[in-house]
């Protein structure tokens, strides 16, 4: 004996199953895709000064100053899954102190429809260069890449590096002008 509540109670469970399974299979649709794309970074100024911490010891530390060009076309990451993409720019280098330093130095934010054909000339990076030591000055070797993680419509979208690394390196010596 079906009362009209109970009915309804069925129906709307089943249009959530068919939801959720839709939903599902969009997810699946887009979960294989491969989301790599080249990006083309290239350093304009690089300079490295040597500065006292903001904390309690007043410590000297490295503070690297970057500008950087970037050319890169996300249009083809833009699937009907992407709604958006947050763009961030890593720089990584070792010290003797760590194997690994990784510094976000830049970041943003691309909605679906903006324009993803980026071509940036000679900008400052968005955040501090801090080192924890002296481990900027004279480094050989500092790598900058371009990453992003996707935010979906559906599901979990991996966080993605786009190939084409630029390798730098840091001066000799610090620069003492007040910029
Ligand atoms: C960007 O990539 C899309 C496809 O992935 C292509 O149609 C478009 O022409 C490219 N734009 C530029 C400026 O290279
Ligand atoms: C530069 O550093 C990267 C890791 O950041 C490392 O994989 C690479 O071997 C280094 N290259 C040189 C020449 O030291």
């Amino acid at each position: 004996m079906h009362t009209v509540l109970t009915r309804g109670n069925a129906t709307v469970a089943y249009t959530l199953s068919v939801l959720a399974c839709l939903t599902f299979s969009c997810f699946l649709s887009t979960v294989f895709l491969d989301y790599r794309t080249d990006a083309n970074i290239n350093t304009v100024r690089v300079l490295v000064k040597n500065v006292p911490d903001y904390g309690a010891s007043r410590e000297k530390h490295d503070l690297g100053f970057v500008t950087f060009d970037l050319q890169t076309n996300l249009t083809g990451v833009f699937n009907w899954n992407v709604k958006q993409l947050f763009l961030y720019l890593t720089a990584e280098y070792q010290t003797p102190a760590n194997q690994l330093n990784q510094v976000v130095l830049w970041d943003k934010i691309i909605l679906r429809g903006e324009n993803a054909v980026l071509d940036f000339k000679n900008m400052n990076t968005k955040y501090y260069f801090w080192d924890d030591g002296n481990g900027l000055k004279d480094n050989r070797n500092v790598s900058l890449y371009l990453s992003w993680n996707i935010i979906p419509n559906a599901g979990l979208l991996p966080s993605v590096q786009a190939t084409g690394k630029h390798l730098f390196k840091f001066p000799t010596d610090y620069a003492t002008s007040s910029i």
